[in-house]
């Protein structure tokens, strides 16, 4: 069943402790998931995979409130450089941060973790996304996104469109906006089992943001 709803808000000392990390939604949206979901709940290893995971705060806020190891990867080396500076020693044993295109990855992990990378992605880049998701989640493993919605008010519609597609706007970046019937499309072999949408998406970690994205979770048929 498709839930429209974010799991609750978390209020207890601990998550207030956690969220003072200033976590994305995506990653406080996971950590609620995993740390109460009755597969991974009394797991004392689970193993991450975020891509595209830029200065690294989603991977240190799970890898700190998790049983867990992380293999972060971003393609871009100043990324890395400066999520490898915010681990300490302890988190060094636990997070891996490489400098990697996502297409590469061969091993299986329980989570895959895509936080506002899919929407940059042009067509053939989304498809290696999805195979990349479909080649490394183990069949029991679970899928978390968040990409940008049609709905985005700072960005749709802001520069010109990309030829023969009403949703792209590739200014310096290519950027797309999904309906959920793409997404939904997009992720066919999930069991999509969460798809909402988010106003003033990470708007708590910088204010100047103000974006709708999807968060979707999912695990393969
Ligand atoms: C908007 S940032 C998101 C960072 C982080 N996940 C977050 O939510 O704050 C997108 C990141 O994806 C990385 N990226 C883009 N294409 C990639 C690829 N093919 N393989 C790995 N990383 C990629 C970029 O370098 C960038 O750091």
């Amino acid at each position: 069943m498709v839930s429209n709803q974010p799991l609750r808000n978390s209020t207890s000392e601990s998550d207030k402790k956690a969220l003072a990390d200033k976590p994305g939604q995506l990653a406080i949206f996971a950590y609620n998931y995993l740390k109460e979901s009755q597969g991974f709940r009394n797991r004392k290893d689970i193993f991450i995979l975020d891509l595209g995971c830029g200065y690294g705060l989603d991977a240190v806020f799970l890898a700190r409130n998790l049983p867990c190891h992380i293999l972060g990867l971003d393609n871009s080396q100043a990324a890395i450089d400066i999520a490898r500076r915010s681990l300490g020693s302890e988190l060094e044993k636990r997070v891996e941060l490489l400098c990697y295109d996502f297409s590469d990855v061969s091993d299986k992990y329980d989570v895959i973790f895509v936080s506002n990378l899919y929407h940059l992605l042009k067509t053939d880049e989304m498809a290696k996304l999805r195979e990349t998701v479909k080649r490394c989640l183990k069949s029991d493993g679970v899928f978390f996104l968040s990409t940008f919605s049609v709905r985005d008010p700072q960005y749709f519609g802001k520069s010109g469109n990309l030829s023969g597609e009403t949703s792209s706007f590739p200014d310096e970046k290519c950027l797309h906006f999904f309906t959920r019937d793409e997404l939904e499309k997009d992720f066919e072999f999930l069991n999509i089992s969460a798809l909402y949408e988010l106003d003033n998406y990470q708007a708590h970690i910088n204010p100047g943001f103000n974006h709708i994205s999807w968060v979707l979770m999912g695990r393969l048929k």
